[in-house]
């Protein structure tokens, strides 16, 4: 059973290769008070750390006969499974409300709005996130809930999404597929360089606090999976530009061949398209941004006219939130898959680096 070290210089669940299942939930706070924040961070992020190594945070069975157990008990025995607990704090937490204000970050701002949005109020926002990872879907589960209940009359819970296999691609991981059937993640960021470079904050940040941190996008992406599942597979192919078994660019055979977007065929159109998602998303055609993408797929079951409610819960770290969003304003405007996706909750977050160790907790520098 496999152990993710909660402490260090960069917080777990990023890097971290992505395991099978996910549990995102976010928090608006609602006390006013500072000093209940900070205890409720403080209790948080020594609890995180208990979970990550599987150990339960106060008696699942008390002695005393009336006194409420202390863990909820689910996961009990379970191991750690590999849990991450990754948390973030969104652009409201620096407001006039608890005197962070000074502390916000230059390039730290909610996400501008995108042509195709259709973002609805109950998935966008809120004040913290927290992003839960394990083997174990129960495991992710029982973390997320005893955060909760212990946040209890300080933060409730805005939404939650649960991501019930991965969509990308890690360090020496294969590539998974999305709900759409595709390999999802080949050309995502692998090496510890393309990390320094794209996703770790480094020493550029006017906030201290910050360096060894990254910024996380949450978009919850809805598919229109009835529409999708009538298309033709070579419609299928040039939305994506890339095939659907091999998962190869339209210029290749190979999964990892490099894709040629200047490529025309015999009729001189283009043979990856424009709008493909990909020719939109490459950093050969997108200035050489990268994002480390970290998405998870999802479903809500049948939503109120019976349709499959299911999508990309899509997430991703980058050192600047303008990273994202330089890609998503070309994918918003012109993305071929904009007829078969709908963006309906979003979300960004500032996520500190890595905590030193116990008595260490998330946002200590900004009290
Ligand atoms: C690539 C699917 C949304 C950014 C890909 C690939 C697939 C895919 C199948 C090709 C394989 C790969 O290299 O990973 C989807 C689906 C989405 C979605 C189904 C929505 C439901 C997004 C969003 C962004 C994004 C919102 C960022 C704003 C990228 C990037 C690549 C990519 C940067 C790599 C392109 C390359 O370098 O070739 N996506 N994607 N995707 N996607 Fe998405």
């Amino acid at each position: 059973d496999s152990v993710v070290d909660f402490y260090g210089v960069h917080q777990a669940g990023i890097q971290t290769p992505p395991q099978d299942h996910l549990v995102l939930m976010v928090f608006d706070v609602t006390t006013a008070s500072a000093s209940e924040l900070q205890v409720m961070l403080a209790k948080w992020s020594a609890a995180m750390a208990q979970y990550s190594k599987g150990v339960p945070v106060g008696a699942v069975e008390p002695d005393r006969d009336q006194a409420v157990p202390g863990d909820t008990g689910e996961a009990y025995g379970m191991g750690p499974n590999a849990l991450t607990l990754t948390l973030g704090f969104a652009p409201s937490m620096f407001d006039s409300r608890f005197g962070w204000a000074k502390y916000k970050p230059a390039i730290f701002s909610d996400l501008p709005a995108f042509a195709s949005d259709a973002l609805t109020p109950e998935f966008t926002g809120g004040d913290i996130c927290i992003q839960a990872c394990a083997a174990d879907p129960q495991v992710a589960y029982h973390a997320i809930r005893n955060l909760a209940r212990m946040a209890r009359t300080t933060a409730t819970t805005r939404y939650t999404v649960q991501g019930f296999g991965r969509a990308s691609a890690g360090q020496g991981q294969t590539t998974p597929r999305n709900l759409m059937g595709y390999k999802d993640g080949t050309r995502n960021i692998k090496t510890d360089d393309e990390l320094d470079q794209f996703v770790w904050v480094g020493n550029e940040s006017d906030q201290s606090w910050m360096v060894g941190g990254s910024y996380l996008v949450a978009r919850k992406i809805h598919m229109l999976i009835e529409t999708w599942d009538a298309d033709y597979i070579a419609d299928q192919h040039a939305v994506f530009g890339r095939t659907k078994a091999a998962g190869a660019p339209l210029t290749g055979t190979g999964e990892f061949d490099t894709p040629d977007f200047a490529a025309k065929g015999s009729d001189g159109a283009l043979v990856i398209p424009a709008n493909a998602h990909v020719a939109l998303a490459a950093h050969e055609n997108n200035g050489g941004v990268k994002i480390l993408r970290r998405g998870y797929n999802f479903t809500d079951g049948i939503d109120s006219v019976g349709r499959l409610d299911a999508g990309l819960m899509f997430l991703s770290y980058q050192k600047d939130p303008a990273q994202f969003v330089s890609i998503q304003s070309r994918l918003g405007a012109s993305d071929r898959l904009n007829e078969y996706i709908r963006h309906v909750g979003s979300g960004v977050f500032a996520v500190p680096p890595g905590l030193s160790g116990a008595g260490d907790y998330f946002g200590k520098a900004l009290f």
